[in-house]
């Protein structure tokens, strides 16, 4: 059985002002307190709540991470945010090479690599997004894409540097369009990533033991089906992280496959 964590985190992307995220943190903080068997929960508002979030969680099991962040410490990178500036507001993970980024930021295999060794540099815990698009998809080249994307991000980093590295599987086409993808083939594209980072190191099986969230139009609906699936440990949700209504009963679906998985159904 699997002993990956189970991971549910919520990107916010430019939405929410700081009294909105005061609103929804307080709102998921209060619902969540008490309860057992949760998954790691992180929170990714943007840059301008960061603070307000990392304070409306503390003492909460509730993490903070970032959306993305500039792979150097300081310097004249106008506009730029840095790992030791995340640090210092006590966010914990950074969300790397989102589609989003890639798509509209000119972020590029290489500059995800070189924020996944400064995320490693400063214990930051990194969730390194990879996918293909609908194109790709379509002429069968979703295999190759995200094995070349996972191998670009990992390029002369030590195995031993990534007990913390997150994987988050997010099919371009299925971000923002209600269209999900099937859980059984979100699976498969798990798997082979799997199999790619463990080609990647010998002596170690990180494949086997690095968490891969899904993501791209999770709902309450569909996420236990993708919960359900054995090389999927979790949930990068959009859309769906920005109403406690909505967020709240997909924590609540790893939850319960927590409870499963410990009963031994
Ligand atoms: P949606 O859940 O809105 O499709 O967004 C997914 C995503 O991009 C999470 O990073």
């Amino acid at each position: 059985m699997n002993q990956r964590k189970r991971i549910i985190a919520g990107n916010w992307k430019m939405n929410k002002t700081r009294e909105e995220a005061t609103e929804l943190s307080s709102a998921l903080v209060s619902a969540l307190s008490g309860q057992e068997d949760l998954p790691e929960i992180v929170l990714c508002p943007p840059f301008t709540s960061l603070q307000t979030v990392v304070e409306k969680t503390s003492l909460s099991p509730v993490a903070v991470g970032a959306q993305n962040m500039d792979w150097r410490d300081s310097g004249a990178f106008t506009g730029e945010i840095s790992p030791v500036m995340l640090l210092d507001l006590g966010v914990k993970y950074v969300i790397i090479g989102h589609s989003e980024r890639r798509q509209f930021f000119g972020e590029t295999n290489t500059t995800v690599n070189q924020k996944l060794k400064a995320a490693i540099k400063h214990s930051l815990v990194p969730i390194v997004c990879l996918g293909e698009t609908l194109d790709e998809r379509e002429n069968n080249l979703t295999d190759a894409v995200v094995s070349r994307q996972i191998a670009a991000a990992l390029a002369d980093i030590d195995a031993t540097l990534l007990a913390e590295l997150i994987i988050a599987y997010e099919p371009v086409w299925a971000i923002g369009t209600g269209k999900v993808c099937d859980a059984k083939e979100a699976n498969r594209v798990a798997s082979v990533i799997r199999k790619t980072v463990s080609n990647l190191y010998t002596g170690v099986d990180i494949g086997l033991s690095v968490p891969i969230l899904y993501g791209g139009s999770v709902n309450p609906k569909n996420v236990d089906e993708q919960l359900a699936q054995p090389d999927i440990d979790g949930s990068l949700v959009g859309g769906a992280s920005l109403k406690p209504e909505e967020f709240l009963p997909i924590i609540q679906a790893a939850q319960n496959r927590a409870r499963l998985a410990a009963s031994g159904t």
